[in-house]
């Protein structure tokens, strides 16, 4: 069967199978392509033939989408994976489940979206669960004698056999399938976020440090708790209220408890006047208690949830009601916005709740479409009622799906493996998502220290201490090192922010996988180094176990630093760096990239490593973000022996008006002067951002040194 493609947008291909009208993740976001920045990507073709792309009649009635795959291809994707980074070779169940505890695909945000090393991205917008087979499916026209091998005798047998054939199973009624071009991977990411309508800018105060309360603190309790930590002197921005704020809970009311917080308003404005924020925990469900229940009733779904309604938000009358109430008793009085729970649902035996696949709401849609789609349409709703307002939100969900780069949301989930919440950061990535690797409690102080480093480099630094009541200084021997990496974090606001905004304009995430930073050669050959120093019995057949290594414990954090977290037992690690010099960014030890060096690192010291030349502007590590109209010192900290700039972006950091041009770009640009040494030079629509109200220069600096603030 032949497809018809038609460009889409500059280096964006579509084709339409079958009907699919119907919701979809595109059609939901309302997605308008940030056409400008595609285009200055340029016109770009992807790296086969797109007749080569094509339908096949398969069993049962199936329709699959068929794409090559070349001999060494990688695919990276598919959402918040949290146990692979490379999907080649696997099969992807995409459906969205709050329990991804087994590899195989299901997971938060189950992302119909993957890349490939090849420089190209393919996207099936659709509201169905899919199965993806990423090159692991082998055709029997097609296998020889030859590849069927003994595993007694031959080391070079292996479990996934080679498949040039990536198969996706397309939902019955149809879908619309997007191919987006590179030339490398990186760019076919950016074409696909600027395609959803590029990425998030978070709040200033969104990228400052979260911490959520005990789940059944009062008022009382959680503004003692914030003044504790202006007290200690640690960096607070945003304080999160757990179930105990509303009324009565699983399911819930989206009222306050009269009890535990009888005047809402004083209480949200006494932490404002301390510098705080506040975000409140809800969840879809709505009980017969909350007075949104008899008229949201008529537009729920025919399946109850912890004995709750489960709206159907798609219709505008279900949106208008929840949005009124959220408005009038949360949002008019200052509320910054919402962590969006349990809208995933779990089948986990001791732990399990959802309407069922087959559940109907009144819009038409299913019980599969909607759950599929419902951390989504939270996302939309509740960032539409912001911008409603002209106010920036941020928060957090626990479901997504495709073409959520623009909405203000960071995914967390229940699972707490270190290891596998840096991975999620590396895979979110690849989609346009963000993540958490929030920080709950630990089992020693250098567990906690190890968590909360690597937090501090992550798109959302919070601590959840809902269940554990633990506090940033609950480990009193690692207390200084947790406060200096909050206020690091705080320092580098202005880098992150930058990030950021060019996450919004140009599509480029702020937190990046390695596959972003090193071409799929010298990545292929670090691979080769580490596999070839595994010792391995090859006279036993290939039972022998291989790890092959992924690079999927470091990260990029825009274009010059990188991350290299180490967990709890670690003390040394390998890192891939790429080519260049690096530099240790608190340490400043000199490392040579193109390669694998090893570091190693007692607690105190988070290995991150500052590219040779680069400029990172940073500012004090103030108690909480800048308030628009506060002005804070700009430090503008160039580390090395090379010359080089960066970017600087700024505005008012909570209201829309960017989106008016009310914001600048500024270029720092640091030269070598006649006698040997350094200068810097700031250029950009006005002498300073308006945020700051001084700036120093440093040069040449080798590390930022432990004890600098
Ligand atoms: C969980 C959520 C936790 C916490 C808890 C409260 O589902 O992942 O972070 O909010 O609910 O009941």
């Amino acid at each position: 069967m032949t497809m018809t493609w038609t460009e889409a947008a500059p280096g964006v291909w579509h084709a339409r199978i079958g009907d699919p009208r119907m919701l979809t993740p595109l059609t939901l976001i309302e997605a308008e392509p940030k056409l400008d920045a595609l285009k200055r990507l340029g016109k770009v073709d992807p790296p086969f033939e797109r007749d080569s792309v094509h339908m096949e009649a398969a069993g049962g009635g199936r329709r699959m989408l068929v794409l090559p795959l070349a001999a060494n291809e990688k695919l990276y994707g598919t959402g918040l994976q949290f146990m692979r980074t490379n999907q080649r070779g696997r099969t992807r169940y995409l459906r969205v489940n709050s329990d991804p505890k087994q590899d195989t695909g299901e997971t938060h945000a189950p992302v119909p979206f993957f890349v490939s090393d090849r420089g190209y991205g393919v996207l099936i917008d659709t509201a169905r669960a899919l199965t993806m087979h990423l090159g692991s499916s082998v055709h029997l026209e097609g296998t020889g004698k030859e590849d069927a091998k003994d595993r007694n005798r031959d080391a070079g047998w292996r479990a996934t056999v080679p498949s040039a054939r990536a198969e996706i199973r397309l939902p019955e009624e149809g879908a619309d399938v997007y191919i987006f071009g590179g030339p490398a991977l990186g760019d076919a990411v950016c074409r696909y976020n600027l395609f959803c309508g590029g990425g998030t800018l978070p709040p200033k105060w969104g990228l400052g440090f979260w911490h959520r309360v005990p789940a059944l603190f009062s008022a009382e309790e959680t503004l003692a708790e914030a003044k504790e930590f202006r007290r200690r002197d640690y960096p607070c921005d945003v304080i999160g209220l757990e179930p105990g704020w509303h009324s009565s809970s699983y399911p819930v009311t989206y009222e306050w408890d009269p009890e535990r917080f009888p005047d809402p308003e004083r209480f949200v404005r006494e932490l404002a006047d301390n510098g705080f924020r506040v975000n409140l925990w809800e969840h879809p469900y709505v009980s017969p208690e909350s007075g949104l229940y008899a008229a949201l009733k008529p537009l729920s779904g025919n399946y109850s949830v912890w004995g709750g309604l489960a709206p159907d938000y798609s219709l505008p009358e279900a949106r208008e009601l929840y949005v009124k109430q959220h408005q009038e008793k949360h949002v008019a009085i200052g509320v910054s916005g919402y962590k969006l729970d349990e809208c995933d649902g779990s089948e986990l035996t001791n732990n399990a709740w959802m309407f069922p696949e087959h559940a109907s709401f009144p819009s038409g849609l299913d019980g599969e479409q909607m759950r599929q789609l419902y951390g989504l349409m939270f996302q939309k709703m509740t960032n539409d009622m912001y911008r409603s307002a002209n106010r920036r939100t941020f928060g957090l969900v626990r479901a997504s799906n495709a073409a959520a780069s623009s909405l203000p949301y960071v995914l967390y989930s229940d699972l707490y493996d270190h290891k596998q919440f840096i991975r999620a950061l590396c895979n979110s990535s690849f989609g346009g998502l963000l993540w958490s690797p929030e920080v709950r409690r630990a089992r020693s102080a250098e567990d906690w220290v190890r968590r909360m480093q690597t937090v501090c480099f992550s798109p959302l630094a919070m601590l959840n201490a809902w269940g554990d009541g633990t506090k940033p200084w609950t480990f009193p021997d690692a207390e200084p090192i947790i406060r200096r990496y909050i206020k690091l974090r705080m320092r580098l606001l202005p880098y992150l922010y930058t990030a950021f905004a060019r996450y919004l304009e140009e599509g480029t995430p702020p937190f990046r996988a390695m596959p972003f930073a090193v071409t799929p050669e010298e990545f292929a050959r670090a691979e080769n180094m580490r596999l070839e120093a595994q010792t391995i019995n090859t006279s036993e057949g290939a039972y022998g176990k291989r790890n092959v290594p992924q690079w999927d414990d470091q990260y990029m954090i825009g274009d010059s630093l990188l991350v290299a977290p180490l967990v709890e037992g670690e003390k040394e690690r390998e890192v891939l760096l790429p080519s260049g010099s690096w530099i240790g960014f608190e340490t400043g030890e000199l490392y040579e990239g193109g390669g694998v060096v090893k570091v190693r690192s007692g607690i105190e010291t988070i290995p991150v490593f500052v590219r040779d030349g680069a400029v990172i502007p940073m500012t004090s590590a103030l108690p909480h973000a800048l308030r628009p109209g506060e002005q804070a010192p700009l430090e503008l900290v160039h580390f090395g022996t090379a010359e080089g700039e960066c970017r600087l972006y700024d505005d008012d950091g909570i209201t829309l008006e960017h989106e008016c041009g009310v914001c600048g770009w500024w270029r720092a640009v640091v030269a070598r002067t006649e006698d040997g040494g350094f200068k810097g030079e700031l250029s950009g629509p006005a002498p300073l951002p308006a945020s700051y109200g001084s700036v120093k220069w440093s040069f040449a600096r080798m590390g930022l040194g432990y004890h600098d603030e």
